[in-house]
């Protein structure tokens, strides 16, 4: 028999969770049985998953934050708390995608670029670790990217943020890992979400979606609930002896 989840309702944190592999990780949580709080920057867009969770029965609520933002990261964390009660779980899916050659890159792309996918999951980790650290159980999954495995043409802002979250990742498991916290990352590689779409419409995913299809070992493209399987199970009680790992989640593109 499949032991349940958790030994306890747990409150997860979610950002990004207004699109994409965010959104399909919230409404996977929530399904679990967790409580669920959406942080996203598009505060209408995670208004709409809340009410879509709740449609089922399920718990959550919506926060608008940039997770560039401390200060707002930290008064969403502590909203969390008052309406939920602290979490333990926290899924890190907010991002940002950039296509620059690398001789054109500005100061202020570098600094976004970095400043959501690297510095946003280190706040995020930051604000909301003390409530694990105090319950003496967590979960951290972070969303890095296949980008990080192989690199990109036009995205080395992104690739090495996205290598910065796989470093961090791994140091924070290791700092973590006593206080009965694990940390995990998921790098994606050619989900179906609206970021994908848009970079295939702004001509930057080469042949397109069909050419990368027919060259991914599993013949198909990826699907957020793909992404969101592998966070459930990294977040369950029994995926305690699981941390500091890399969980590719990309169809056999990159190995
Ligand atoms: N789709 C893919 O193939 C793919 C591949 C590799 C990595 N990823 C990563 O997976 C994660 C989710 O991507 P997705 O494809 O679902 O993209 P998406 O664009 O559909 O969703 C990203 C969400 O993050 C939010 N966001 C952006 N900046 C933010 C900020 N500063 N603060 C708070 N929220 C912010 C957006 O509003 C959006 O709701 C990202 O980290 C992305 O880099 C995706």
């Amino acid at each position: 028999m499949t032991p349940p989840a958790w030994d306890r309702p747990r409150v997860a944190v979610v950002t990004g969770a207004g699109s994409g592999i965010g959104r399909a990780v919230a409404l996977r949580l929530a399904e679990e049985g967790a409580r669920v709080a959406l942080l996203d920057l598009d505060g209408e867009a995670a208004e709409r998953v809340a009410a879509e969770i709740a449609s089922t029965g399920a718990t959550a609520v919506a926060l608008t934050v940039d997770v560039t933002d401390r200060a707002a990261v930290d008064a969403a964390v502590a909203g969390v708390c008052d309406r939920l009660g602290p979490p333990t779980i926290l899924v890190t899916s907010a991002g940002l995608d950039g296509f620059h050659p690398f001789l054109d890159i500005t100061e202020q792309q570098w600094d976004r670029i970095l400043g959501v996918n690297l510095t946003g999951t280190f706040q995020c980790c930051q604000a909301v670790a003390p409530h694990m650290v105090e319950d003496g159980w967590g979960r951290i999954v972070t969303i890095s990217s296949s980008s990080a495995q192989t690199g990109n043409p036009l995205m080395t802002h992104y690739s090495a943020a996205k290598a910065g979250v796989v470093g961090f990742t791994k140091a924070l498991a290791l700092e973590l890992g006593p206080r009965g916290i694990t940390v995990n990352t998921v790098p994606p590689g050619f989900v179906d979400t609206p970021m994908l779409r848009k970079t295939e419409s702004r001509g930057f995913l080469g042949d397109g979606i069909d050419h990368h299809q027919a060259t991914t070992p599993v013949r198909r493209v990826g699907r957020p609930e793909d992404i969101a399987a592998a966070c459930a199970y990294l977040v369950r009680d029994e995926a305690g002896y699981i941390t500091g790992q890399i969980i590719g989640v990309n169809g056999g593109r990159t190995t």
